[in-house]
């Protein structure tokens, strides 16, 4: 068994990205829930490599420290370079290496600005590069229009000579249709030697790191290319066009996943999933739903249509429907909505209700409670088997400090209960239509609002004589 070079990856990332015209920095924008930067890191740790390098330059107040959150969320440890010019891609490769002053062996070089890359494909190039035992080995790419990009130059034999960039290149060159996708597989002795060889010798007056595989050519060391399964994957984002490009293709990817895993999407187009939601078998999604953030969806469960949940999760064969959620727990058999407002902090039960035009906010509502009609639940808790009746409101907030109630199992609260939090309303107990709890109701006590009702005989037609009103009520008084 040969043994495995050991291996560092060094991403790309201090380009100035002008075409976003953006504030931000241009891989800090996001697709799937998710920066490109991150996409890329993400891609990068995923061949496992002994060293990880992100090179940053441009605007790097904001991407050095989002280097180091992601980072942290993957548990790894990125090391970072600062490029204070951005010179050409070749000297950023030189900085990065800065980082890694000892290391000798595999350089694998990305880009920051291509967010589809799998770490599936930088592993088989990093594994041809072994296999073949050759000093660079780039990812090459077939497209039909290759405006843009560096073209692959072969000889006659189809041995890799060089890479041209298109402001370089003669008219024959541009006609290539095999081109750099920009990530590189290096042997790290033959790269630092050919780093300091390159020149500023050319249309942009910059330094390439194309430019390595011609000197490495020229020493008479081995250059391969592996043309990429999939150029899709190597689609680069430098604008706000290829940002929405990139975003969708990624969404039919992620899509298709959860499809091939056991989940119905009645509507693929209109079905938005952030890569880190994780979606059970026998899921159905119906149109216009999006799932972001740390989403779980539990096996059975009816999403949709038009939903939107952000780090929610619903438990098995729950249904949510015309529903907006953020932060909060759905248990399994659970019914939602139409149009509920789940806030952060809610816990809704197995088998529990939040219907039409309820709000919920830090309140956990135990196993088959039901809160569905017209109402808002605000820092409570709720027991088991309790039914809030419809339009009531907990009244949370007094001003200046929100307060908690809490209801017990069993409850049945009547219509248009406000409950003046801080409360309790103890287990079976019973509130009537109407009633303002701002006192503590015992168990098994029925809590009603003192204030007869009182009818006063006779007052419209006294008082609104000629309107309908009145000679509704003079026909059925004569009748
Ligand atoms: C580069 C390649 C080209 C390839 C294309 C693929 C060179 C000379 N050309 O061209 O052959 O087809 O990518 O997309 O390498 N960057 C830095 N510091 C710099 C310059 C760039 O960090 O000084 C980073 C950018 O942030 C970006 C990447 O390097 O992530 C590529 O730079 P870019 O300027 O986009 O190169 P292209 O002109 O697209
Ligand atoms: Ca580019």
């Amino acid at each position: 068994m040969p043994t495995h070079a050991e291996r560092a990856v060094v991403v790309l990332a201090a380009g100035a990205g002008t075409r976003m015209k953006s504030d931000r920095q241009k891989t800090l924008h996001e697709i799937g829930g998710r920066s490109l930067l991150s996409h890329s890191l993400h891609a990068a740790a995923g061949v496992h490599p002994n060293y990880l390098v992100a090179v940053v330059g441009h605007q790097r107040d904001q991407v050095s420290p989002a280097v180091d959150t992601i980072a942290e969320e993957m548990q790894v440890t990125i090391l970072q370079a600062v490029q204070e010019e951005q010179n050409g891609t070749g000297h950023a490769v030189q900085i990065g290496l800065t980082a890694i002053p000892e290391f000798q062996g595999t350089v694998v070089v990305t880009n920051a600005d291509v967010p589809l890359l799998q770490p599936e494909t930088i592993q088989a190039l990093v594994d041809t590069h072994e296999r073949e035992d050759a000093a660079v080995t780039v990812l090459s790419l077939e497209f039909s229009n290759p405006t843009g990009y560096g073209r692959i130059i072969r000889d006659a034999d189809g041995n890799v000579l060089e890479i041209v960039e298109e402001k370089d290149a003669s008219e024959e060159q541009r006609r290539v249709r095999e081109v750099n996708s920009g990530v590189f597989a290096f042997d790290g002795a033959v790269l630092r030697d050919a780093l300091t060889r390159i020149t500023t010798d050319n249309a942009q007056g910059e330094l390439y790191i194309t430019d390595v595989l011609g000197i490495a050519r020229a020493d008479g060391k081995k250059v391969a290319a592996f043309t990429a399964p999939d150029a899709r994957e190597l689609a680069g984002v430098n604008d706000r066009v290829q940002l929405a490009a990139a975003g969708k293709e990624l969404n039919r990817r992620l899509v298709e996943r959860a499809m091939r895993a056991g989940a119905t999407v009645i509507d693929p187009d209109t079905t938005w999933i952030g890569v880190e939601v994780e979606i059970g078998r026998d899921v159905v999604i119906h149109p216009n739903t999006q799932l972001w953030g740390s989403t779980v969806i539990g096996d059975g469960a009816v999403i949709g249509p038009d939903t939107t949940l952000t780090d929610m999760e619903v438990g098995p064969r729950a249904s949510v429907v015309r529903t907006q959620g953020e932060l909060g727990v759905i248990g399994e058999d659970a019914t939602v909505g139409p149009f509920t407002y789940i806030r952060p902090g809610t816990e809704l039960g197995a088998r529990g209700k939040l219907g039409g035009f309820v709000e919920s906010k830090n309140a956990k509502i135990g196993a088959d409670s039901k809160v569905p009609h017209l109402t808002y639940v605000g820092d409570a808790t709720i027991g088991v088997g309790t039914n809030i009746g419809a339009s009531s409101v907990f009244a949370n907030y007094d001003g200046v400090k929100k307060h908690h109630t809490v209801i017990g199992d069993h409850c049945r609260t009547g219509s248009d209960t406000m409950f003046v939090a801080p409360v309790t309303v103890g287990d079976g107990a019973y509130t009537g239509a109407g009633t303002v709890v701002v006192n503590d109701v015992p168990p098994g006590a029925l809590a009603i609002k003192e204030g007869r009702q009182r009818n006063i005989e006779g007052w419209v037609e006294a008082n609104r004589p000629g309107t309908d009103a009145a000679e509704a009520a003079k026909h059925a008084r004569e009748s």
